[in-house]
């Protein structure tokens, strides 16, 4: 009972309760019922500088479902590799490559262009490379979300010159209205406005990547 009184009494007041007890509170919440989910996504709202939930748990999970239907259509038969970028696409290629039905191989790359901003430095730099011979294979290139284009544009450049079969790109996210050099991903799971978001993976220096929505970060948040 006492969580709940806990609970209540920090969304509907302005009492301050210590962050950690109050997020020690919340986690007894996880896995309960539907008003609980909410009363918890709504707190971590208010913790957290979420203006807005953009994308739903649940419209990820059934966009990311169709993706690796359609990815299994393209590829099955194939010699695959999935090469994902860390650390922000780890969340989304553990799920779509579930939602794959077919043999695969998954390999990861660290690659960064950013520092703790929220726009791109231009630089993309390569710090752990994947550990095997890609020449032959067909290569799907997977990323949490595209923005000005210059992550895919230098990583496929590379793995190009590795003389693949095929190399394709996937996004979760897409922000059209960013790009700088006209690059397009092959799959999108869904075009987004010019925001800054976070969760499921993406963050904002570090911070909110085990958000399981994509909510857009208040600009105060970073200001
Ligand atoms: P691009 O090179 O500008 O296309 O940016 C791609 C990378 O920028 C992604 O892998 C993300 O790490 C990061 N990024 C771009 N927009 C956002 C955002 O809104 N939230 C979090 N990360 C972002
Ligand atoms: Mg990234």
């Amino acid at each position: 009972m006492l969580p709940y009184i806990i609970l209540l009494m920090r969304l509907v007041t302005s009492i301050t309760i210590d962050k950690n007890v109050f997020i020690k509170t919340l986690n007894l919440f996880q896995g309960r019922s539907f008003i609980m989910n909410l009363l918890y996504r709504e707190a971590i709202i208010m913790m957290e500088n979420i203006k807005k939930v953009l994308l739903t748990e649940e419209q990820i999970a059934a966009r990311v479902k169709e993706l690796g239907a359609e990815l299994t259509a393209e590829y099955k038969g194939k010699d695959v590799v999935v090469i994902a970028l860390l650390k922000g696409c780890a969340w989304f290629v553990s799920d779509l490559t579930r939602a794959m039905a077919m043999p695969l191989r998954v390999e990861f790359m660290v690659a960064s262009s950013y520092g703790d901003g929220t726009t791109t430095s231009g630089n993309v730099n390569v710090k752990l490379d994947i550990g095997q011979d890609i020449e032959g294979k067909h290569v799907i290139l997977v990323d949490d979300i595209i923005d000005s284009g210059v992550t895919f544009a230098a990583i496929s450049a590379m793995l190009k010159e590795r003389k693949p079969a095929s190399l394709k790109t996937v996004a979760l996210c897409d922000k059209v209205e960013r790009r700088i050099n006209g690059l397009d991903a092959d799959y999108v799971g869904f075009v987004i406005p010019d925001e800054f978001v976070v969760g499921y993976g993406l963050d904002y220096a570090q911070d909110y990547r085990n958000l399981p929505f994509i909510g857009v970060l208040d600009p105060k948040a970073y200001a």
